[in-house]
């Protein structure tokens, strides 16, 4: 069975719509293990109420170690690292070990609105201040830059005049919480595929 891992830094819910996708049977893997670099982040208890392991790595105690320490803990045991609105940055060995097997949402179409410091609401913020009509989210390949990953699948919404940048993350949200999904299980099938 194809094995996941999920790193999280605060609500989970894309951990959720993964979740939900596998008990409706459209994911075949397993959650092998939930991470995060924050001992409050709700997705940990999402994952310990499914019977999930979770590991917490404080990003304050681990600091330039905290790849290692994750690397420690995935190698060998799961073939694809799903990052969930995981806010730390991954560095070294990971990134080579896990090439290509390591994917990350992002709530905006890249190329644009993103780089350090543009996650959660401050990405939406940008978005209605640019003027944009479309938005939508991107799942990337991670490597060692923030966001520049090969791009595997976007989803747009549109942009309304009267929008909030809360109102316009919710319409974001529920299009991460399909393209995710989506996305593992493209990545499944290669998997599939490549044993044939
Ligand atoms: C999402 O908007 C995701 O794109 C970003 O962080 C947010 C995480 O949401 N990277 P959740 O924790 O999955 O609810």
């Amino acid at each position: 069975m194809y094995k996941i891992a999920v790193l999280v830094s605060g609500n989970g819910s894309n951990l959720e719509a993964i979740i939900d996708s596998i008990n409706k049977r459209e994911l075949k893997c397993v959650i092998e293990l939930v991470i995060s670099d924050r001992e409050d982040a709700y997705g940990l208890e999402r994952a310990k109420n499914n019977n999930i392991n979770t590991y917490t790595f404080s990003r304050k105690k681990y600091g330039d170690k905290l790849s290692n320490e994750i690397l420690k803990v995935v190698e060998g045991k799961v073939d694809l690292i799903v990052l969930a609105g995981f806010l730390s940055i991954l560095k070294g060995d990971i990134l080579d070990i896990f090439k290509n097997k390591i994917i990350n949402i992002h709530p905006s179409l890249l190329p644009l609105f993103c780089g350090s410091n543009m996650y959660g609401i401050k990405v939406h913020e940008k978005v209605i201040e640019s003027g944009a009509k479309v938005s939508g989210c991107t799942v990337h390949y991670v490597d060692a830059s923030i966001d520049t990953g090969n791009i595997l699948l976007q989803k747009t919404v549109p942009v309304h005049c009267d929008d909030t940048p809360e109102i316009l993350q919710k319409r974001v949200l529920i299009e991460e919480h399909k393209a995710l999904p989506e996305v593992i299980k493209m990545k499944i099938s290669e998997s599939e595929a490549r044993i044939k």
